[in-house]
């Protein structure tokens, strides 16, 4: 059996660090079979047949089902989760099928965690304001699981209690846990199923459908990284457990101090809707016959965006299009050497490529799919 174990090989993210842990030429990656757990026994079989036996497909019937993922994980020296972020029970019951190994005297196994930035979005438009904060990985350390707890308190948020459980039952259990709070991805990924990022091709959507962008305010921001920078940093953090003599242990950060930001970049919501329109005039897509003649961004009610762009979730729009969420990340460059490589000029890139996908009928729009919206 392997010592690894993944989850979202279907997904954008996961399917992006499944391909680039499978391409690593590094020795300690370039023999491994990982095992990924797979809910479609189609896209299992696409997967064996391009993979082979660099990875083992497990047939599973997702992140609801507890018992299960207790039993499996507890095979595993590391898990990398990188699938739906917003299913807590599921995302524990790693953790807990970890602590077995713990339990058993072996080496204390680490589980790699997605999850999102807008865990600590405020809800400005609904909500009283609060203060606008950046927050460091590793100045804050000690505070942001704090914040997410007192934000969690007031008002439970799926993606967030997952975050919290896991960072939490890892201290109380002796499993090492890292949630890699990411940003807004950007960039087509290298998996074998989803390759589309959700925040420019939906904006794009929207502008090319009415011809004019949308805002929900002035500030709304995100921080960004590319999908495979972001691969680049989970195929780090495995290759510390691997390769370094300690296991990554007592050297990367764990439990409660376990969050990383990768980002690399900050934008505003208005700016991308800006930057969608620029691409769209530029080759002629807009305007068209009915839509405005020059450049417009509306200011829009959040019920529509939520509508249109968020599956019908209002709480997540308001987080993610209208929320302030400012991260700055410094532990993975210091204590990994990440490096992310793909930075303004591709940012401006992809508005372009996103351009020509979305008129080659190439996104098919899966946000509904990716917070694991089951109405
Ligand atoms: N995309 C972004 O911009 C972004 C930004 C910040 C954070 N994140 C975090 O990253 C996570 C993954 O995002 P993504 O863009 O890779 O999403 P995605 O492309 O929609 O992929 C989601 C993956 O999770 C699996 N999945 C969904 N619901 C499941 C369930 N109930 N049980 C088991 N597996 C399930 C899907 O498997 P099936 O093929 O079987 O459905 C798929 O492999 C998000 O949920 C979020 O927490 C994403």
């Amino acid at each position: 059996m392997s010592k690894i174990l993944l989850t979202g090989a279907t997904g954008y993210v996961g399917g992006t660090v499944l391909a680039q842990l499978l391409t690593s030429t590094t020795p300690s990656l370039s023999t491994l079979t990982i095992d990924v757990l797979v809910r479609d026994a189609a896209k299992a079989t696409k997967l064996k047949s391009a993979y082979g036996d660099r990875i083992n497909t497990i047939a599973w019937d997702g992140l609801d089902n507890t018992t299960f993922i207790e039993e499996i994980a507890a095979n595993y020296d590391i898990i990398v989760n990188t699938g739906s972020g917003f299913v807590p029970e599921g995302a524990i019951a790693f953790v807990k099928g970890l602590a077995r190994r713990v339990q058993q005297g072996l080496p204390a196994p680490w589980l790699f965690h997605i999850s999102g930035c807008t865990n600590l979005a405020d809800r400005p438009l609904t909500q009283p304001p609060r203060p606008m904060r950046e927050w460091n990985d590793e100045k804050d350390a000690d505070a942001i699981l704090e914040q997410m707890k007192t934000l969690n308190d007031a008002e439970p948020y799926p993606q967030r209690s997952a975050e919290i459980g896991v960072l939490e039952t890892a201290d109380e259990t002796g499993v090492h846990a890292i949630s890699v709070n990411t940003p807004l991805i950007f960039g087509e990924g290298t998996g074998l199923f989803n390759q589309q990022a959700l925040v420019i091709p939906l904006i794009l959507m929207y502008v090319v459908q009415h011809g004019y962008g949308w805002k929900l305010n002035e500030t709304a921001n995100f921080d960004r990284v590319h999908v495979l920078d972001l691969a680049d940093l989970f195929v780090l953090l495995v290759r510390a457990v691997l390769e370094r003599e300690d296991r990554g242990v007592g050297y990367l950060p764990s439990g409660k101090k376990g969050v990383i930001f990768p980002t690399a970049g900050r934008v505003l919501i208005k700016d991308i809707n800006q930057k969608c329109l620029d691409v769209a005039f530029e080759d002629g897509t807009l305007p068209r016959e009915n839509t405005p003649k020059e450049k417009e961004i509306r200011l829009v009610p959040l019920e529509e965006i939520a509508t249109k762009l968020t599956a019908g979730r209002s709480d997540v729009a308001e987080r993610g299009w209208g929320g302030h969420k400012a991260t700055t990340g410094v532990l993975a460059t210091k204590l990994l050497g990440w490096k992310p490589l793909r930075l303004e000029e591709a940012w401006e890139k992809d508005f372009k490529d996103e351009l020509v996908a979305l008129k080659e009928d190439r996104r098919m729009i899966t946000m509904a799919n990716c917070i694991a919206h089951t109405e």
